[in-house]
């Protein structure tokens, strides 16, 4: 693409994605195609020759966009938000354009040194103490990978890494039974295998339970096993329960086990000095994470992954040919054994672009008004006598199910499913479900940068809505169903 062309295509571009974001409350939040339909529309083979921009913005509308599920709709409650901002947006054009592979210091000497300091700027804005030093991951599961290699190789003496795990006594990692899937999938990719990951029951509250913990340690200790590494959660998916961090953090001092901790979510929280008091006990971890690409706009991927000794995991993954030796080797920092992937995306730059455009100050408005906006959700179920709200709000995590007077206590989770799939066929608003206490639950996260009281509103009413058409003798048609309530 020559220069002029560039231009002109640049500014259809922008012009095209400022238009999205203008009109994206007005799309289903899910997409509202079926499977292969989209990849029915696109042809078979490649182009032999190049199109234009503007016959590629047409298919992009045209085929793409009804395919995709828009996670930056205010009205997208599902999951938890993997959120975005016009800076966040910005800098990830920079850095498309700049193109740079930050693998190591020399490759791209401004990005390392971005990154060391926009996350020391984070570390500060969470509450972690001085020594912990960052580095950006593409994803939690792999910081928790991560963790779990380090703690592995700690806990082997660095045998792993040279002999594999086949000589070795068999190591154990503990995590709780509401911990998130990742910390199994690196269990298992870290050679702990399944088998070698103890779930720990959680309290009322649905966080780990630390006596529980404990016994589990000795009993393992008893029978000559080796405990490793306890991964404790910040703010569970489910629900958003809190693992008492400081117990933990204790356990793994007293039972010389690597201590992770996964904030995926909630570790945003942290800059809020009202929710400060969650963190306590973070200080004791060997390794943290959370993402800002959840809760923190900034655009996916974004992993903060904080570790208090790097230098056991750089030489738990190094491995260095000549073709990555330089002359700074050893005096700067090379993110290159930092974490899975040699190749590095130039990512501070949208953190740097976000914590500037913001401040801390503006980033603590969005949280705070996603925060209130939950609690106010929550007074709202609270006072419909025919739902219940089964958890929460944990900041701005809740739960609930319909409980109509008239329904069989029995059939309550395929009431609650169905009311999930009526909502989300609809289209309206999006929610994922979840287990509390072994029930089927609704679950509803805010946190999508533009989400507003009328937004939470809107969604509620519809469920709502949608619930009371789910009479018993409900024909399985929701539109005449709900209908009947407007
Ligand atoms: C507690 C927790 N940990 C880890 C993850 C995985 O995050 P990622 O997609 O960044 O790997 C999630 C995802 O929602 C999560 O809720």
């Amino acid at each position: 693409m020559e220069r002029e062309a560039f231009w002109r295509a640049a500014q259809q571009v922008l012009a095209r994605m400022a238009r999205y974001l203008d009109e994206v409350e007005g799309f289903p939040v899910r997409a509202q195609v079926g499977p292969g339909e989209v990849e029915a529309r696109l042809p078979d083979h490649a182009p032999e020759t190049g199109e234009t921009i503007e016959a590629i913005l047409a298919d992009l509308d045209r085929i793409l966009l009804p395919g995709l599920t828009h996670w930056q709709h205010p009205r997208f409650f599902a999951y938890f938000p993997a959120n975005s901002s016009p800076p966040s947006v910005l800098a990830e054009m920079l850095t498309a354009t700049f193109a740079v592979n930050a693998m190591l210091w020399q490759t791209s000497p401004a990005a390392t040194e971005l990154e060391v300091r926009v996350l020391d700027w984070l570390r500060q804005a969470v509450g972690l103490p001085e020594g912990f030093r960052g580095v950006i991951q593409s994803t939690a599961s792999e910081a928790t990978l991560c963790a779990l290699l380090a703690a592995r190789e700690r806990k082997s003496g660095f045998r792993a890494r040279e002999e594999g795990l086949f000589g070795l006594p068999r190591m154990v990692v503990y995590a709780s039974e509401e911990a998130h899937s990742s910390v199994e999938k690196a269990a298992m990719i870290a050679g702990f295998g399944r088998s070698g990951l103890r779930r720990i029951p959680v309290d009322e509250e649905l966080a780990m339970d630390p006596e529980a913990l404990e016994r589990a340690v000795r009993a393992d200790l008893d029978q000559g096993l080796v405990p490793c590494c306890v991964v404790a959660t910040l703010g569970t998916t489910g629900s958003g329960a809190f693992d008492p961090l400081s117990a933990i953090g204790e356990i793994c001092r007293r039972f010389d086990l690597y201590y992770h901790i996964d904030a995926a979510w909630a570790g945003s929280a942290l800059i809020l000095p009202e929710w400060r008091h969650l963190g306590e006990g973070m200080e004791l971890a060997d390794s943290f994470v959370f993402n800002p690409h959840k809760w923190l706009l900034t655009n996916f991927d974004c992993s903060a992954h904080f570790l208090r000794q790097p230098e056991e995991l750089v030489r738990a993954l190094s491995v260095l040919p000549l073709y990555l030796h330089t002359r700074e080797h050893g005096k700067v920092v090379d993110y290159r054994d930092w974490g899975i992937p040699l190749g590095r995306r130039f990512r501070a730059l949208k953190l740097w672009f976000v914590l500037r455009s913001y401040g801390l100050e503006g980033l603590r408005a969005v949280l705070r008004r996603h925060i209130a906006l939950a609690e106010e959700l929550a007074a709202r179920i609270r006072a419909e006598p025919d739902f219940e709200l089964t958890t929460g709000p944990q900041l701005a995590l809740l739960t609930f199910r319909y409980r109509p007077s008239w329904a069989d206590p029995e059939a309550l989770d395929a009431l609650n499913q169905r009311l999930l799939d009526r909502v989300n066929e609809d289209g309206f608003t999006y929610l994922t479900p979840t287990r509390v206490r072994g029930r089927y639950v609704l679950r509803l996260c805010i946190g999508q940068t533009r989400t507003e009281a009328r937004h939470v509103e809107e969604a509620w009413r519809r469920i709502v809505a949608l619930a009371r058409g789910l009479a018993p003798q409900d024909d399985g048609d929701p539109a005449s169903a709900a209908g009947r309530q407007r």
